[in-house]
């Protein structure tokens, strides 16, 4: 990619224009960051990991008729995807307690949720990310009523499907956030990424994490282990299922 076409620059990976004004392209870099950008580090092969990762859940997905941005992963690192106008608003989904849910709310940490909680925060480092309700989102025009709605039952049926791939690895989804975005036709399509960066994902045997929560709570060591468990899994487990 040439440098001079850089778009957007992001914390763990930056876009690229094409000659293509429909297409963009995506680099998934190896930077990891925690805490509003606090703590920064660089992280083995965590952009090969994660665009691996991010390029079969959306082609999963894409299988289960949700649009998503992905169009072909050139190589390790670089995805080509379709260029979106991003909406900035993070949809969280929880089929489980944790994180900044039991430290807002009085949830015991692992309890299950069912159904499941869907948040939406807005996406903004100055403001930390606060979350959202709908009067807010529409106040601050993020997105119509009825776009809300699209964003929620997208999330839901994004969980469903996730929660059961994830399920056949015997791998469960705590939690996960994901970002869209409208073509240039104006339709809501899945964007950004989904891997461990952007999940919480639990062995369903030990419990162990396999996640960027490692990262959050200091275990740097065990990171890239964490990551490559679940790209074995699911390049190579997952098919033989
Ligand atoms: O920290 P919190 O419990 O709110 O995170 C919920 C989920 O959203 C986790 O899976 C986390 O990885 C993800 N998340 C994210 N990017 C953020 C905030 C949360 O991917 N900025």
């Amino acid at each position: 990619v040439d440098s001079k076409n850089l778009l957007y620059e992001g914390k763990a990976k930056s876009v690229y224009g094409t000659e293509n004004p429909d297409e963009v392209i995506m680099e998934f870099r190896d930077d990891m960051t925690a805490g509003d950008g606090a703590r920064h580090e660089t992280m083995g092969k965590k952009g090969y990991y994660n665009s691996i990762i991010t390029s079969k859940i959306f082609e999963i997905l894409e299988e289960n008729d949700i649009k998503t941005q992905f169009l072909e992963l050139i190589k390790p690192g670089t995805l080509k995807t379709l260029k979106l106008d991003m909406i900035p608003i993070e949809v969280i989904v929880r089929n489980r307690a944790t994180g900044s849910l039991v430290r807002t709310y009085p949830f015991e940490d692992g309890t299950i949720l069912n159904p499941p909680i869907v948040q939406m925060d807005y996406k903004d480092d100055d403001f930390h990310d606060p979350m959202l309700n709908e009067t807010i989102a529409e106040a601050l025009n993020l997105a119509t009523k009825e776009e809300l709605e699209t964003l929620k039952s997208l999330a839901l049926k994004i969980n469903q499907i996730l929660s059961k791939m994830f399920e056949a690895i015997d791998i469960i989804l705590v939690d996960f956030k994901v970002e869209f975005g409208k073509d240039s036709k104006g339709n809501i399509i899945l964007g950004d990424e989904i891997s461990p960066d952007s999940c919480r994902l639990w062995d369903s045997k030990t419990l162990d994490m396999l996640d960027k929560e490692l990262f959050r709570q200091g275990h740097d060591d065990e990171v890239m282990n964490a990551y490559e468990e679940i790209y074995n899994r699911l390049l190579t487990d997952y098919d033989k299922k």
